[in-house]
């Protein structure tokens, strides 16, 4: 069958899937509770599997003790990720003992991996449900099996398939909205599980793209950030589709859109047309999470990261010139297989000439099935200890420095929440770079306000509402 037929089948079938469950449910009104792993692919997906429940029906419940069915979102990103998954199903044991008629759904990366959705299966016989990434859209059709036949489904997929549209998504009401552009991966960093989970890179079409940001900024959205694991590579796996510049210029015309985010780039994938829209469009957020994972050419090339410490130096400093007042976050990882104490010592001389605002920090994790996990020389869990507080150190020190710099400076906040501190009216939301202001006046959700920073504490910026 052609693939869009297919598709379109498929999607059909889900749908009818929706209308039985909600069907059956109808009168008891049934309430959910999702909780969400990992990074924002999986934020998103938990956003479309609440659309898809409350199509079904059901309605939010804060807590799980509250709800009728629990939905575990699951991040296999390292080891850490996965033992807190594995911690929190087994207390969700205790609510299925309470409520027997409760349904319990493990997904997300931890479950595409068969051999670890087969060990949650045996381990925890109260989990209904358990399905991967590649099938998210057929969720309710695992639904009704349990609900009409009370069996267990287990419903994880080889083959990543295309990109699924048109599935409803229940997000979060505020001023700002996640759009991802593309899936997967394909870039294979020796270290890293997520090609293996979320399948090779699928961009999604552009026109789809900007229907969904029009809908988005109708209904109020003034923030897009555009999702992918490698956003910069967008519509490289089409046949002469437009490039991520194009998609950016494209996203600014549409009005109500007042910024524009995205994340994550591979530095080896910035092209010249980026760099442009980054300095020519106003809407473009003035800031670029560009992971750069070690400063040692030694170690990037065995973590196939395709650039080396100088290529890297080079494209941050070309950036920062053409683009004023451009921010820098990064993710960096320690003690990769083989990092010398030489190699280490790199990487912090590169963050001490990057320029970074911010730097996510990991120690290495093994990742079964990746080729660095056959690597033999592992570096001792005490010294990757080390040179990670040395590491958040030399970074707490740089996000300070930089952080006090903005003391006195005015600078346009994106409003995205109130909240009340000690009697206080409290607002916070982010300048048009990337950084969290929190501060005093009577600005609402949504607004741009004028901020004076006034001081810094530990590592955020704190100010008062400028007079306009
Ligand atoms: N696609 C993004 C990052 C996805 S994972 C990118 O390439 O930029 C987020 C971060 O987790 C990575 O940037 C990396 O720093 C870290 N990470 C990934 N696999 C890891 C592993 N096996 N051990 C430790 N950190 C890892
Ligand atoms: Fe993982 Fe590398 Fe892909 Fe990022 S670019 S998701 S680190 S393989
Ligand atoms: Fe984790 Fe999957 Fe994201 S492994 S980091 S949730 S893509």
């Amino acid at each position: 069958m052609n693939p869009t037929i297919e598709k379109l089948a498929g999607l059909a079938e889900v749908t009818v899937a929706m209308r039985r469950v909600k069907a059956l449910t109808e009168k008891a009104r049934p309430r959910y509770h999702i909780e969400t792993f990992g990074c924002q692919m999986n934020v998103h997906d938990s956003e479309k599997l609440a659309g898809m429940l409350e199509q079904m029906g059901y309605t939010g419940a804060k807590r799980a003790g509250e709800a009728d069915l629990i939905l575990m979102n699951t991040c296999c990103v390292r080891e850490h990720a996965e033992s807190r998954a594995f911690g929190h199903l087994g207390a969700f044991a205790d609510n299925k003992r309470e409520n027997p008629s409760l349904v319990v759904a493990v997904c997300g990366c931890m479950m595409q991996q068969k051999d670890v959705a087969l060990r949650v299966k045996q381990r925890f016989p109260f989990v209904d449900i358990i399905f991967g990434t590649h099938n998210l859209h057929r969720f309710p059709l695992m639904l009704l099996r349990v609900l009409e036949n009370r069996v267990r489904v287990f419903e994880v997929h080889g083959e990543a398939g295309g990109v699924v549209e048109g599935l409803p998504v229940r997000r979060r009401k505020g001023a700002k909205a996640f759009v991802t552009i593309m899936q997967g991966c394909t870039n294979f960093c020796t270290y890293c599980i997520v090609p293996h989970v979320r399948g090779p890179e699928r961009s999604r079409d552009i026109d789809n793209i900007l229907s969904e940001a029009r809908g988005l900024a109708e209904s109020g959205v003034k923030e897009i950030t555009l999702l992918g694991q490698n956003v910069n590579a967008y519509g490289k796996d089409l046949m002469h589709g437009p490039g991520f510049a194009e998609l950016l210029w494209g996203v600014a015309e549409i009005d109500g859109i007042e910024r524009i985010r995205f994340m994550t780039c591979h530095p080896k994938d910035v092209s010249d047309a980026l760099i442009e829209a980054m300095a020519g469009c106003e809407k473009v957020c003035r800031h670029i999470h560009l992971p750069v994972q070690s400063g040692s050419t030694a170690i990037l090339r065995a973590m196939n990261r395709k650039y080396t410490k100088e290529d890297y130096l080079a494209l941050a400093g070309r950036m920062k010139d053409a683009v004023p007042g451009l921010e820098i976050t990064t993710d960096i990882i320690v003690g990769f297989p083989g990092e010398t104490r030489e190699d280490f010592d790199e990487t912090l001389d590169l963050v001490r000439r990057a320029g970074f605002s911010a730097a996510f920090t990991f120690m290495y994790s093994p990742r079964k099935g990746t080729p660095a996990a056959k690597l033999a020389d592992r570096v001792e869990k005490a010294v990757k200890k080390e040179r990670l507080l040395e590491l958040n150190a030399l970074v707490a020190g740089m996000t300070a420095r930089e952080n006090e710099a903005y003391v006195g400076r005015t600078e346009r906040v994106l409003v995205e929440g109130v909240r009340e501190s000690d009697g206080e009216r409290l607002c916070y939301g982010r300048t048009h770079a990337s950084k969290t202001v929190c501060f005093t006046g009577g600005a609402a959700p949504g607004d741009i306000a004028l901020v004076t920073v006034t001081h810094t504490r530990e590592l955020s910026l704190h100010g008062k509402q400028a007079e306009v």
